[in-house]
């Protein structure tokens, strides 16, 4: 590996950013020039932070890009590579190397991957590095037409002495007349599944918004309506907005407002529970 020069290296590396199956999952289109290639080298190289090398093939021919992204909060891990060139280890033998460069020679304390959730040459890259999954968000870049799933990786420095999490999970609680009531409008509409219900008629329930024993959950429980006042919860979906948003409207159950693009770029609807509670769900626009 040698550091990328934009200049010096386009040529070669326009076979990698110039092909749209290579870019598929990139954060913009395939170049449609050398010059096109120079230009996003260039940029990307610029961003603070960033350090990128070109990755070269034991015969010396430049196969792909591996590094440092720039202008993240928590150093992110890039790698592309030809589309001939996959298939033979070179992007987790030059990632290994970049994650070794950013704890030994950095000291960086982690290091993180974000890959689209259908990536999956580049998620087996994560998985080979031993990267750990650390959670999902929605992104959605401007030359595709809608969001999509991001999981987010991470590894930590061995080197560096990790201390656990002071929070594991927040789970907000939800007041209303009616748990079982809530409870089944709430599972049906979010596939949620129903972690624990107490008492009969049930006076408090555990939902986890998801198939695992462990994701986003909400609590519900029983208090008369004078004391339950209305909580605003916001829920980040992935590309399920409509279908959300369908299921919720077919409930037939509180009031639902249809989405907006709201000036953030998130377009989002609210789904208001009898009790005044809004779920506002969201996605990037
Ligand atoms: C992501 C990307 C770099 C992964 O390339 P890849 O060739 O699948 O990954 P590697 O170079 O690590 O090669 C792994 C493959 O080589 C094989 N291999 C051969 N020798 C190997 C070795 N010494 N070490 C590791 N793997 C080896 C592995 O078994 C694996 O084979 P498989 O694909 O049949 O499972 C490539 O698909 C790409 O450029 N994608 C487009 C750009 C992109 O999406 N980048 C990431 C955005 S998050």
């Amino acid at each position: 590996m040698a550091p990328l020069d934009p200049e010096a290296d386009a040529e070669a590396l326009h076979a990698v950013y110039g092909d749209p199956e290579v870019m598929a999952w990139w954060t913009r289109p395939a170049t449609a020039s050398v010059a096109g290639t120079r230009r996003l080298l260039a940029e990307e190289s610029e961003r603070r932070g960033a350090a990128l090398w070109t990755v070269r093939a034991g015969n010396g021919t430049v196969v792909g890009v591996a590094g440092l992204l720039g202008a993240v909060e928590i150093p992110g891990l890039t790698w592309i590579l030809a589309r001939h060139a996959w298939g033979q280890g070179f992007a987790t033998e030059a990632a290994a190397a970049v994650v070794e460069h950013a704890f030994a020679h950095d000291g960086l304390e982690r290091v993180e991957a974000w890959v689209e959730a259908d990536n999956a040459r580049s998620l087996a890259v994560c998985r080979r590095l031993g990267m750990v999954r650390r959670g999902m968000l929605a992104q959605h870049y401007a030359h595709r037409e809608g969001p999509h799933e991001v999981v987010v990786w991470g590894l930590a420095n061995p080197r560096k002495e990790q201390n656990p999490p002071p929070v594991l999970h927040v789970e907000p609680m939800l007041p209303v007349a009616d748990v079982a009531a809530t409870l089944e409008v709430l599972r049906s509409v979010l596939s949620a599944r129903v972690a624990f219900s107490v008492g009969d008629p049930v006076e408090v329930a555990g939902l986890v918004l998801g198939p695992w024993s462990v994701g986003p959950s909400i609590r519900i429980v029983t208090a008369p309506r004078s004391q339950s006042a209305p909580v605003t919860l916001a829920l980040d979906v992935g590309t399920g907005l409509d279908d959300l948003y369908r299921r919720a409207a077919d409930s037939g159950v509180g009031r639902v407002e249809p989405p907006i693009e709201q000036p953030w770029g998130v377009r989002e609807f609210v789904f208001q529970l009898p009790e005044g509670h809004r779920l506002v769900f969201g996605a990037p626009a």
